[in-house]
């Protein structure tokens, strides 16, 4: 029996690594690997494979950017190819991203089974385009493997089968624990001049927060404060790259005093900045999750969060994108008065197993009886 995993961009690597090792070390099920080139540059794709130990795609079908409608609709053609020749029992896909939406849409109208990981998560905002694939993937998909009880509560509140959900735990933490070691003995904070806690890390790339330019503005000015207190080093997303020069704010932001610019950095790289970091500065998603498992105080630029046990048990504040508050909360960090949080449960570092035996249970897969 096999499994066809599908991946497209940069947050989809963490989640998929661990599955694919799994199913790998357990040895009972066959899997293809696609990337569907949605992200293309080495640094958004290539150096994660690296880093996070994981085989090259078996398929590539270099999709590469376009608009929504033109990048789903590109990479629905060509899974459709590549469903037809693989013949997978079993299509795994993660996140929300818009290459998950493109294979849940193709395997299900091929009549194959669907699993997809990190079910069950809303924001409850229908204008961010991840919202619209979490919610027409979770309504069609065979199989719903959720991080956490509140996704759980989520599925059950929209009318999904209790027998199709599973919590199995974040996949993305396996990902982090297993390469947590290997990062801290990297150079990355000499190298950069910094010292452990002494400085913020910032990441935006978010369409709502960086295509529009008041938005961005604010984002930019209420960094610029966090900067003015302690370092912040702020690897910047090609989409968020492109605003910037667009909007001809590259030079101010050269000059503002702490803030550094850097391309987008590997896995490893930036889990070394991460774990130590005072504080992370984001609109990412995987980042609230991140912060929450290494106890780093993260402050989500965004008026909605779709991690809400971040929050609610972990070290996320959600704070919107007004400035001042922005400012203000980060204020109270840098004085000492952080929040403190624990882990969530399986967020254990097992989830990849979990996961692994789940397909071996749903495809009929059963070890060999063992020899006396
Ligand atoms: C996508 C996901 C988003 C995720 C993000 C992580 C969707 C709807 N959005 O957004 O959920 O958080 O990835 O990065 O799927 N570009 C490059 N090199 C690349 C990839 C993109 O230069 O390797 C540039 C292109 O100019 C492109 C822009 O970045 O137009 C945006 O890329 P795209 O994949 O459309 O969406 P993201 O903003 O990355």
């Amino acid at each position: 029996k096999k499994v066809l995993h599908i991946v497209g961009a940069r947050p989809n690597f963490m989640k998929v690594a661990p599955i694919h090792r799994a199913i790998r070390e357990r040895g009972l099920l066959a899997q293809t690997l696609v990337h569907t080139g949605q992200h293309y540059d080495v640094k958004m794709s290539d150096v994660f494979f690296t880093d996070l130990g994981m085989p090259a795609p078996d398929v590539h079908l270099g999709i590469g950017s376009g608009s929504h409608t033109e990048q789903t609709a590109r990479v629905m053609l060509e899974l459709e190819k590549v469903f037809t020749q693989e013949k997978p029992d079993l299509v795994s896909v993660v996140g929300d991203v818009n290459s998950t939406l493109a294979g849940t849409l193709v395997a299900v109208k091929m009549g194959i089974k669907l699993a997809h990981v990190e079910a069950g998560l809303r924001s409850g905002d229908l204008t961010m385009p991840e919202e619209i694939n979490r919610l027409l993937v979770d309504r069609i998909s065979d199989l719903l493997l959720t991080p956490s009880a509140d996704a759980d509560a989520n599925l059950l509140r929209e009318g999904i089968a209790p027998e199709r959900i599973r919590m199995v735990g974040n996949v993305m933490i396996d990902s982090l624990l297993s390469a947590r070691d290997q990062a801290l003995r990297l150079s990355t904070l000499k190298d950069m001049g910094f010292t452990p806690r002494g400085y913020a890390v910032c990441t935006l790339h978010r369409a709502s927060n960086v295509d529009d330019e008041g938005t961005l503005r604010g984002l930019l000015s209420a960094l610029g404060h966090v900067a003015s207190r302690l370092p912040v080093v702020f690897p910047v997303h090609p989409r968020t790259r492109k605003r910037i020069a667009d909007l001809g704010l590259g030079p101010t932001l050269d000059r503002t005093p702490g803030l550094r610019l850097v391309d987008p950095l590997g896995y490893l790289e930036f889990l070394a900045l991460t774990s130590q970091a005072r504080l992370v500065f984001t609109d990412s998603g995987g980042l609230q999750e991140e912060t929450t498992v290494l106890g780093i105080p993260c402050l989500t630029v965004r008026e909605n969060t779709e991690r809400p046990i971040t929050v609610d048990v972990g070290t996320n504040l959600v704070v919107g994108t007004h400035p001042a508050h922005i400012q203000r909360e980060a204020d109270r960090i840098l004085d000492g008065h952080e929040k403190k949080g624990r882990v969530p449960d399986r967020w254990d570092g097992r989830t990849g197993e979990r996961i692994a035996q789940l397909y071996e249970e749903t495809l009929g897969a059963v070890a060999p009886p063992r020899r006396a």
